[in-house]
């Protein structure tokens, strides 16, 4: 594959004419008369963003122009998640949609890509939705095929690279799994763990840091299990913050997480000062049933090494309510957990049953009233801790990295180096550094004034 492709990221419609440039570059130049259009669409979380990405280089690489509307695409492929109900329902709704419009000619070919394909549920959806394509995440490669390119060898390591040229960019460092958490399909779809070798991850981040690349956010289920002939994830990750201007690495798991590694975080400039780790129940029985391999006191002390080592960093993480079994007195301890951990945010998630899973098959479910009360009181009392720490940044002045520019309101999204997500006046590019005074916060964002010179 050529390596030259741009590679869009805009959410903003593009046009066609806009993409005959991309069109004719590599070995397949295309003529006004032939263009095919692909449509990609992405759910869940940011491995599927990255995979995704892969998807777009192969679709640019056959000459398709990437259009963002389904009625414009000859081609559409949904890149999915199959995490929890709601996301598959989401799905659904789309091949629905899909399916009509295919009836009415105007979409000629759907892909279903990602988790759901990989999963036992996905025949059933080509049947009932007449999916012309379906791939799990380990035969990604096979989409080359059937846009028309040269088969692409099989691949089980991530070894196909990112986006090139960007500001930011995903590099994956691991796939897989090897937990087995009660609850989670991750690992019967995306298979255990394969790590990536360190030098063709620095090899990746030195090639994109050199194309322009500012922003580097190392990516795996578990990326803190890492590890490769003796090595760890904080020998990667300190190589990585050695070379890359600005880093960041998502998801960890409190059992692989080691306190060095949390100190390079305070000691290393390079590094975004923001630690997602899950932890998903504040109560020992919980976290036992869930297969988790820690108890609350030890994620705990984890996050007091934290806090100690990067004093102003912030702190996320994940959590389940209404597990099959959680009784109030395992909830009780999940609020005191969030009170003394006083997460900067969280993703709080309902437990939704998948086949397959061993929670599916538990019994004992928790009724959907209290789990919506759970779910609130857990979600006040983040959410207070958060508005509670924002408000301490109010006054300051924060070098803020620029993620996505300024939209018609004139308001830039960027980022702290403490790994806050900040509103702030400028017309600055992504990419771009700006210095200004944060003149509010909300439970979730902090609002600076115009940039200071
Ligand atoms: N139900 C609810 N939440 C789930 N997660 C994973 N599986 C489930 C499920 N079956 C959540 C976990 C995980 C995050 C990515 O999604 O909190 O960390
Ligand atoms: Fe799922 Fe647990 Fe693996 Fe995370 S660590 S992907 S929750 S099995």
């Amino acid at each position: 594959m050529s390596d030259a492709v741009e590679t869009p990221q805009t959410a903003a419609p593009i046009r066609i004419s806009n993409k005959i440039g991309a069109l004719g570059s590599g070995d397949h130049p295309v003529s006004m008369g032939e263009i095919r259009t692909a449509c990609i669409r992405t759910f869940g979380c940011q491995m599927n963003v990255h995979d995704s990405d892969r998807m777009r280089r192969m679709i640019l690489d056959a000459g398709y122009a990437e259009v963002h509307s389904y009625e414009e695409a000859d081609l559409v492929i949904l890149n999915t998640c199959y995490v929890r109900e709601n996301a598959v329902d989401r799905v659904r709704g789309h091949l629905g949609e899909l399916n009509r419009l295919r009836r009415e000619g105007r979409v000629k070919k759907v892909a279903l890509t990602g988790c759901i394909g990989a999963s036992g549920e996905s025949a059933d959806l080509q049947r009932k939705y007449d999916i012309d394509l379906v791939l799990g995440t380990h035969n990604t490669y096979e989409l080359a095929e059937f846009v028309g390119l040269p088969t692409m060898r099989e691949t089980y390591t991530p070894e196909l690279p990112g986006t090139d040229g960007e500001h930011s960019a995903f590099v994956t460092i691991m796939t897989g799994c090897n937990y087995r958490c009660s609850y989670c399909i991750v690992p019967a779809v995306r298979g255990r763990m394969v790590c990536r070798p360190l030098e063709n991850v620095v090899e990746e981040v030195e090639r994109l840091v050199a194309s322009g690349t500012r922003y580097v956010t190392l990516l795996g289920q578990t990326v803190d299990a890492w590890r490769q002939d003796g090595r760890r994830f904080c020998d990667l990750l300190e190589r990585v913050a050695d070379v890359a201007p600005r880093v960041w690495f998502t998801t960890s798991h409190p059992s692989n997480m080691e306190d060095r590694t949390l100190r390079l975080i305070g000691e290393k400039g390079t590094i975004v000062k923001r630690l997602h780790l899950p932890v998903q129940s504040g109560s020992d029985r919980m976290l036992k049933i869930m297969h988790r391999g820690y108890k609350a006191e030890r994620y705990r002390r984890k996050i007091g090494v934290f806090r100690e080592a990067v004093p102003d960093g912030t702190l996320s993480t994940d959590i389940i309510v209404g597990h099959p079994g959680e009784t109030e007195e395992d909830h009780e301890n999940t609020l005191g957990l969030v009170e003394d951990c006083a997460f900067d945010s969280a993703y709080i998630f309902k437990f939704s049953p998948r086949r397959g899973t061993e929670a599916a098959g538990l019994g004992a479910p928790v009724a959907p009233e209290v789990v919506q009360r759970r779910f609130l009181e857990v979600l006040r009392a983040v959410e207070q801790n958060a508005f509670a720490r924002n408000q301490l940044k109010v006054g300051g002045v924060e070098e803020v990295y620029v993620r996505h520019g300024s939209t018609e309101d004139g308001k830039a999204i960027g980022e702290t180096w403490s790994g806050h997500a900040v509103h702030v006046r400028t017309g600055a590019r992504p990419g771009d550094y700006v210095k200004a005074r944060i003149e509010s916060a909300g439970p979730h964002v902090l609002y600076a004034g115009e940039p200071i010179a």
